[in-house]
């Protein structure tokens, strides 16, 4: 024991004990410990206080007293202020480390939204690039439907705003609003480039060559029969008849019974009639295409009674076809009923007629007797003409040319249609207007006028300004 505390003098020259040497050091490592730790701590100033006046308090108690007992209640206390020093430092680094962690975190979380952002402007600057390729309005819309509609890409992200926290909003909501803002610019001007692209390309390939002659319009003409059923309601009506019109599908009494023409007589078979099936009651006769306008008498005198001056032009039927003859032809109906008519006044007004639609002065008629079941007398009228090298010429020459039937309205007639036959009387007649236009305007085949041909229409046809007026003259 001598021997270590003669050898501890030298080393020791204030001649403390050995604890307290080792007290020292190892309150000095822990202090070199503490100073480490805390060295990056706001707390450094003091907790050195702290460990210097331990040293020194330290040191002081061994130079003026050797109790252990002593040194080690200051050691102790010292270390337990410490001990409560550096917790403070431990809670605070803690504390700390938990923010820095905490602030890392949302570093980390604004980074990688900023890096989604930047890649999502990226992949929009692509599209944009993509929006070079588009070029027509279709895609176009489909490109805005894609990123900017409902369900497109930048609408998407947009929505997600909502559920981010304030700051990070903040900094993404302008970005993406922006880049919404961009997209809907380029589409803009793209649709302003395909617009001024397709009138450019427009502008090339149309164009007007004002110098060049107008292009005539294609004239319709007026069906010669057209023409001839004007001509003939314009010489009528000067005449004081109405015009007046009835169905083209009659019943057989309008066709027939009315007209004093039994079921059984013959004349009926003579017609040529198409029939109609009648839709309204399978057990009533058929009803006929009219096969003459004499039904349209009778309609006109049940209707509107006597005294009576009418004319009925329209298309009838039969079943007949040659040069001709065609199952639709056009008739003009005529009729008078008064008190003190006579066949005088029927003679007339056909002489007169024709001498007004032939455009000639001496057009003469021959009435040769015949028989109709609805007049009595009857009679056909024929016209003077000449064929001079195939020319027809009307009121000259030795042929005759039949143009319609005629006669004294029969009593029958009157009766069925309701007229007092003791009081009143008139003459009818029937002319084939398409025989009348035939004639006056040199037309050989009457199967011609139904054919449609447009050759045939522009050479025989009438300017639409042409309308027939007594006036202005037939024909112009
Ligand atoms: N309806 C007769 C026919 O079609 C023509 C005619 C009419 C005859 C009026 C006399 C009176 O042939």
């Amino acid at each position: 024991m001598s021997t270590n505390s003669t050898k501890n003098k030298k080393n020791n020259p204030l001649g403390l004990s050995q604890t307290i040497i080792d007290a020292n050091q190892t309150i000095s490592k822990i202090f070199l410990e503490v100073q480490d730790v805390a060295k990056n701590s706001s707390n450094l100033p003091a907790i050195n206080e702290i460990i210097n006046e331990g040293i020194k308090e330290v040191q002081a108690t061994t130079k003026a007293t050797e109790n252990i007992a002593t040194v080690n209640k200051v050691l102790n206390a010292r270390l337990n202020e410490l001990r409560n020093s550096t917790k403070d430092i431990t809670d605070h680094v803690q504390v700390q480390t938990k923010g820095i962690r905490d602030f890392a975190l949302h570093v980390d979380s604004i980074t990688s939204r900023f890096d989604a952002l930047r890649q999502s402007i990226m992949n929009t600057s692509k599209y944009i690039e993509a929006l070079q390729n588009v070029h027509d309005e279709i895609t176009l819309e489909q490109f805005r439907v894609n990123h900017l509609g409902k369900k497109g890409d930048i609408s998407l992200e947009l929505r997600k705003l909502g559920a981010m926290d304030p700051n990070q909003r903040k900094e993404i909501a302008p970005l993406l609003n922006g880049l919404k803002g961009d997209i809907n610019q380029a589409i803009s001007q793209k649709k302003q480039e395909l617009f001024e692209k397709a009138l450019e390309e427009q502008l090339q390939q149309e164009w007007l060559d004002v110098t060049l002659p107008g292009r005539a319009r294609r004239q319709g003409t007026i069906h010669p029969v057209s023409q001839t059923i004007d001509q003939a309601v314009a010489i009528f009506s000067d005449m004081g008849f109405s015009y007046a019109e009835g169905p083209q599908v009659e019943t057989d009494w309008y066709n027939f019974d009315a007209l004093n023409i039994p079921p059984e007589h013959p004349a009926r078979q003579e017609h040529d009639t198409f029939f109609v099936k009648s839709d309204t009651n399978e057990d009533k006769s058929p009803n006929v295409l009219r096969t003459h306008t004499s039904p349209v008498q009778i309609r006109s005198m049940t209707r509107q009674g006597v005294p009576i001056r009418i004319i009925a032009p329209g298309r009838v039927y039969r079943c007949d076809y040659d040069q001709t003859h065609t199952p639709m032809f056009h008739q003009i109906e005529g009729l008078a009923i008064d008190k003190n008519l006579n066949m005088a006044h029927l003679k007339w007004t056909l002489e007169e007629f024709c001498r007004t639609f032939f455009e000639v002065d001496n057009a003469e008629l021959r009435f040769r007797a015949s028989h109709f079941p609805f007049t009595e007398p009857s009679a056909e009228v024929d016209i003077r003409c000449s064929w001079e090298k195939g020319q027809l010429k009307i009121g000259e020459g030795s042929d005759w040319l039949e143009i319609l039937g005629c006669g004294m309205v029969h009593p029958n007639v009157l009766t069925a249609c309701g007229v007092d036959k003791t009081q009143y009387q008139g003459f009818a007649f029937g002319m084939g207007l398409d025989r009348i236009a035939m004639l006056k305007y040199g037309i050989p085949d009457l199967r011609s006028f139904f054919e449609s041909d447009i050759r045939w229409l522009r050479h025989y046809g009438f300017l639409p300004v042409d309308v027939p007026s007594l006036h202005s003259g037939l024909s112009l």
